[in-house]
C-alpha cells in the first residue's frame, strides 16, 4: 500500500475480544497484512480462548493469523496498560475491534479502560479516528442498543457481523470475506476481494 507512514496511515489496530467469528478476525489480519499495513493486535483473555475454541489456536500466532505475515504483526500482551497503543500519541489509521463482545462496546460506551482493547478504542474515539466495532451477538438487549449508541455518538462505527446473501456465498469463506471486505473498505484499505453489490442487468 503507498502511503508515507508519517502519520500512521501504515498502522491499524486491532482488538479480538471473546465473541464468536474468530475466522473473520483472522481474514482480516491477512487482508491488513497482505496491503502491507501493519498490524498492531490486542487480544481479550476470552478472545484468546476464542481463537483456540474455533481455530485450535493455542497462542496468539502472528504467522497464522496472516497467512505468514507474521512479520506485519506486533502482539501486546492485553493486560499492558502501558503498551504502545494505549496512547494517543501511537498514530494510527485506525482501530477495528473484530469479532467485538457486547461487554466490550459497554466498556467502551462507559469509557471504561480495563483492558487494552478497551483503552485503545477509548484513545481512538479521543483522537477522533476511525473506530469500527465489528460487533457479534443476537438478539440485541436495549442495553445492548444504548452502548452502541453512545458508541456511535463518539464517532465509532457499529458494523454487525451480518453478512448479506446478494452475492450468492456457496462456502463459510464467502461469508466471511463479504463482512472482511467491507470492514477493509471501513478503513480505506484497498483488498481484491469481489465483496460489493453492483446491480444486474435483467433481460
Ligand atoms: C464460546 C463463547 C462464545 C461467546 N460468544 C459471544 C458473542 O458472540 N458475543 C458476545 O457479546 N459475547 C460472547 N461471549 C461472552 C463473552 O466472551 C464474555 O462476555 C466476556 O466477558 C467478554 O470479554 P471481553 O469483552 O473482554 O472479550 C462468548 C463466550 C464464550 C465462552
Amino acid at each position: 500500500m503507498a502511503t508515507t507512514g508519517e502519520m500512521g496511515d501504515n498502522r491499524v489496530v486491532v482488538g479480538i475480544t471473546g465473541a464468536s467469528g474468530a475466522l473473520y478476525a483472522r481474514r482480516v489480519i491477512e487482508l491488513l497484512t497482505a496491503a502491507d499495513v501493519e498490524v498492531h493486535l490486542t487480544v481479550t483473555a476470552i478472545g484468546r480462548r476464542l481463537l483456540f475454541d474455533e481455530l485450535d489456536m493455542t497462542r496468539v500466532d502472528p504467522d497464522a493469523l496472516s497467512g505468514g505475515r507474521g512479520a506485519f504483526v506486533t502482539v501486546y500482551n492485553d493486560n499492558d496498560l502501558g503498551a504502545a497503543i494505549a496512547s494517543g500519541s501511537f498514530l494510527s489509521r485506525g482501530m477495528i475491534i473484530v469479532p467485538a463482545t457486547g461487554n466490550t462496546v459497554g466498556a467502551i460506551a462507559a469509557g471504561i479502560t480495563n483492558t487494552l482493547v478497551q483503552r485503545a478504542a477509548v484513545v481512538t474515539l479521543k483522537e477522533r479516528r476511525p473506530l469500527i466495532i465489528a460487533h457479534r451477538e443476537t438478539p440485541l438487549s436495549h442495553i445492548d442498543l444504548l452502548n452502541m449508541q453512545r458508541c456511535d455518538a463518539a464517532g465509532a462505527i457499529i458494523t454487525p457481523l451480518n453478512p448479506g446473501f446478494y452475492l450468492r456465498p456457496r462456502t463459510i469463506d464467502d461469508l466471511v470475506d463479504f463482512m472482511a471486505g467491507k470492514l477493509l473498505d471501513l478503513l480505506h484499505v484497498p483488498h481484491d476481494l469481489q465483496t460489493r453489490w453492483e446491480e444486474k442487468v435483467r433481460e
